[in-house]
């Protein structure tokens, strides 16, 4: 009993730290450690940024000129492909001239494209057609189709088209997290609508740059490049070509810490922030999908004095789908080797098996794919 409470209270201070984090200063992200920032920016802001700057920003082409085998890396990561325009031709053929019967009340849609772009239309209906702008997700697993609209109350708003492409059967099926309701609007039959910071979110987790202004997305671009995470990189690129060894930049110099690493990737891959308290209290199996919030709660990154990050585990370019088994292994052995004088090691299985064990996989049915629960303990089914 005592040894839970004390766990909790330490959890609460870890999600209190993280709750009054500036969401508004993302787009500086990788400039210095959060830890850093002055207490008067530490206060959570009403509404998301409207704008992400976009200067200073020279594209992932530029670092190859130096950092060859990081761009190499990145560029078969789920980072690099998650944003698209619906009508390039690997989103495009994947729609394009099929059907998918939504049910009542919404009915079937049909994707065609012609000089517009990609469209779908409910031919059982009344017909009505409805451009698809742009396609999020790398299709790893799924993608998910995104349009802006004008809207009388709020200027510019996204719908979330209903149906998405899932990889597993190669086949178009309901969008996951949208509640059967019955469509208010026209617009709604298509996809569910999105407001505000919602819509611009969405648009953020799966960029580097771009603004919303009228139903278009302005200085876009695509992707969660190297400057997503390494800030515009302008002149540390007029520095490296001007002198040997340049000043150091952003994350991965020196001065970066473990919880601003958790920080730049928790911001998209969720925080306990962006989780209910009862949620965090109770943590059921969904939470694994946010990894952050599970691996904040384990005793590998509670009891290591900041020596466990995501990049522990994560080489943050390399795509998880390259990384083999042993090399997982390799990372929690690092630690727990057996006769370690600071770590423990397993009395049932020194060294191997540790994450189907301590990080089982969850199937999530309806995204299409599984994550693995980032609270690294004993589970009681063992
Ligand atoms: C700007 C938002 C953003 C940030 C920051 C971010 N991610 Fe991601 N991450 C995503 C999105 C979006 C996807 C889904 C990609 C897709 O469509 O396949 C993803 C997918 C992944 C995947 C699975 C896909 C693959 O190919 O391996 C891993 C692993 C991952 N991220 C690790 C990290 C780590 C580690 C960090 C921090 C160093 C990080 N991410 C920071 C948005 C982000
Ligand atoms: C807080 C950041 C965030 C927001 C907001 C967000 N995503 Fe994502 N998205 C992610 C991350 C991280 C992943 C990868 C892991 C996961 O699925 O949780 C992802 C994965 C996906 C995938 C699956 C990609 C694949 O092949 O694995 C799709 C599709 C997707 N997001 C669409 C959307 C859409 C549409 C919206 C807005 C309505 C949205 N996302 C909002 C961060 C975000
Ligand atoms: C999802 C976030 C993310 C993205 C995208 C990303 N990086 Fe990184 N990068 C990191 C983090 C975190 C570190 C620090 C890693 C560590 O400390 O082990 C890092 C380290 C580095 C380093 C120094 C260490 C090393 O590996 O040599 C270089 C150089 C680098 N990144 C270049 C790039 C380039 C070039 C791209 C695009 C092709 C890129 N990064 C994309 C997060 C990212
Ligand atoms: C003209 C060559 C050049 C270009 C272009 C370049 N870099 Fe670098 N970069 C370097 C050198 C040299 C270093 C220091 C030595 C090292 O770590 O490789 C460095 C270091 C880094 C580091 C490690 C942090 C540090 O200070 O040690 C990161 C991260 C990084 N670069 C990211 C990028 C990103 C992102 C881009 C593209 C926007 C980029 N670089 C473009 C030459 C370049
Ligand atoms: C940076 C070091 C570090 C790494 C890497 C690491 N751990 Fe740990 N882990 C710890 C520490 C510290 C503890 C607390 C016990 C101790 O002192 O060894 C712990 C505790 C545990 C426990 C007991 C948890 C409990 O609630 O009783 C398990 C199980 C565990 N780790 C498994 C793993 C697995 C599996 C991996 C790899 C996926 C891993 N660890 C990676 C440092 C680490
Ligand atoms: C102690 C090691 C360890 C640490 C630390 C760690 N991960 Fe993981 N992560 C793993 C393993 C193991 C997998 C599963 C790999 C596989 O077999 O697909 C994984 C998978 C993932 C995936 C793919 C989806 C899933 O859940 O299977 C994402 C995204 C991810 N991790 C993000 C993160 C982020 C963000 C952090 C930091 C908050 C982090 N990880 C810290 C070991 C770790
Ligand atoms: C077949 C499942 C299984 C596999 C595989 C496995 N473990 Fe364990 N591990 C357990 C169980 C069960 C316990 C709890 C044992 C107990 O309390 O008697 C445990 C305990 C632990 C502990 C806590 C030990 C302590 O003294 O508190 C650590 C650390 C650990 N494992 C790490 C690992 C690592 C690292 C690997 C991979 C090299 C691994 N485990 C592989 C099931 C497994």
């Amino acid at each position: 009993m005592k040894r839970g409470y004390v766990f909790l209270v330490s959890l609460v201070i870890v999600a209190m730290v993280f709750m009054y984090t500036d969401l508004a200063s993302v787009s500086l992200i990788a400039q210095a450690p959060k830890s850093e920032a002055p207490k008067s920016e530490a206060t959570k802001p009403e509404t998301f940024p409207a704008t992400m700057q976009t200067e200073g920003y020279v594209g992932r082409e530029v670092c190859r000129e130096c950092h060859v085998e990081n761009h190499t890396l990145h560029s078969d990561h789920g980072h690099a492909h998650t944003f698209a325009l619906a009508s390039e031709d690997k989103i495009a053929s994947k729609f394009v001239g099929r059907e998918y019967d939504y049910g009542k009340p919404f009915g079937r849609y049909r994707y065609f494209q012609d000089e517009s772009g990609v469209n779908v239309r409910l031919p059982e209906e009344d017909d009505a057609e409805f451009p698809l702008q742009y396609a999020l997700g790398s299709g790893h697993n799924a993608i998910t189709l995104l349009s802006l609209a004008k809207d009388a109350e709020h200027g510019t708003v996204a719908y979330e088209h209903r149906g998405s492409w899932f990889r597993d059967g190669d086949r178009i099926g309901r969008t996951p997290g949208q509640p059967l309701v019955a469509p208010e609007s026209e617009l709604e039959r298509f996809g569910m609508k999105h407001v505000n910071n919602v819509m611009q979110k969405c648009i953020y987790c799966h960029t580097t740059t771009g603004t919303v202004v009228d139903q278009q997305i302005v200085g876009l671009t695509a992707n969660v490049n190297c400057e997503k995470c390494h800030g515009p990189g302008a002149e540390h690129v007029r520095q490296a070509r001007a002198m040997k060894e340049p000043p150091p930049f952003s994350v991965g110099a020196d001065i970066w810490d473990s919880e601003s690493e958790i920080q730049l990737c928790g911001d998209c891959h969720r925080l306990p922030e962006a989780i209910t308290l009862k949620e965090l209290r109770e943590y059921p199996r969904k939470l694994a999908r946010f990894q952050p919030v599970g691996l904040l709660r384990s005793k590998c990154f509670l009891e290591s004095d900041g020596a466990l990050r995501c990049t522990t585990c994560h080489n943050p370019h390399k795509t998880i789908s390259a990384v083999k088994e042993s090399e997982h292994v390799a990372n929690c052995i690092q630690c727990h080797r057996v006769k370690s004088e600071t770590h423990v090691s397993c009395p049932i299985s020194p060294s191997d098996g540790c994450i189907k064990c301590h990080m089982p996989k969850y199937d999530f049915k309806s995204l299409g794919t599984g994550f693995h629960d980032h609270w690294i303990r004993v589970h009681p089914e063992d």
